[in-house]
């Protein structure tokens, strides 16, 4: 497996953020999972030559429709509706750095998703750890997992298209340009 660390671990204000308003973070949440769905079988028209990318997006798409339905359900018992989607800074400063070549766009977006994932892996623990009602706290120990084994498979995927030392050095260089990003986003209650 190919491990690695984040370079900036999540300020504990964030998740106090979180808690004051969790309605709000539902809301953001469900829309996070619909356009994880979205981005996995863009992933899955975009590369139609590479088997492995085709049958792991598919099955990727799915599982993150699956959370959206999650978290819908959630939202529905609250009394909650979704609300239009606004622009993200953290993705949006982060899709600025994909280089947008063919020779490197697959690599940048394989190695953005993957710290994506692992951002939110952490993030859903953290959350997870924060919630005392038992069937909800539960809910989100699954999505930390989950996210967290995402996390993994975009690594991996990586790691098979390209050599080792491009993945490690692009890596690194992606992995800074995250924590930058993180530490100029102001807390909100959402994910990111
Ligand atoms: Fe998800
Ligand atoms: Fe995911």
């Amino acid at each position: 497996m190919y491990a690695y660390e984040l370079k900036c671990k999540t300020d504990p204000q964030w998740i106090k953020t979180v808690m004051a308003d969790f309605d709000a973070f539902l809301i953001d949440h469900a829309a996070n999972e619909r356009k994880a769905s979205t981005l996995a079988m863009s992933m899955v028209v975009h590369y139609p030559d590479k088997d492995d990318i085709v049958r792991e997006m598919i099955d990727l798409a799915m599982e993150e429709m699956a959370h959206f339905r999650e978290v819908i359900k959630i939202m529905l018992k609250r009394g909650l509706q979704q609300i239009p989607d606004k622009t993200n800074k953290y993705i949006g400063s982060f899709m600025k750095h994909m280089r947008k070549d063919p020779k490197h766009y697959l690599l940048d977006r394989l190695l953005m998703f993957s710290i994506v994932e692992k951002r939110g892996a952490e993030r859903f623990g953290l959350v997870g750890e924060a919630l005392t009602e038992a069937k909800i706290k539960d809910f989100y120990q699954r999505l930390a997992a989950a996210e967290y084994r995402h996390y993994e498979l975009f690594i991996s995927l990586a790691h098979k298209y390209y050599p080792h030392d491009e993945v490690m050095d692009r890596l690194n260089e992606l992995l800074q340009v995250e924590a930058d990003i993180v530490k100029s986003c102001p807390f909100k209650a959402a994910v990111h």
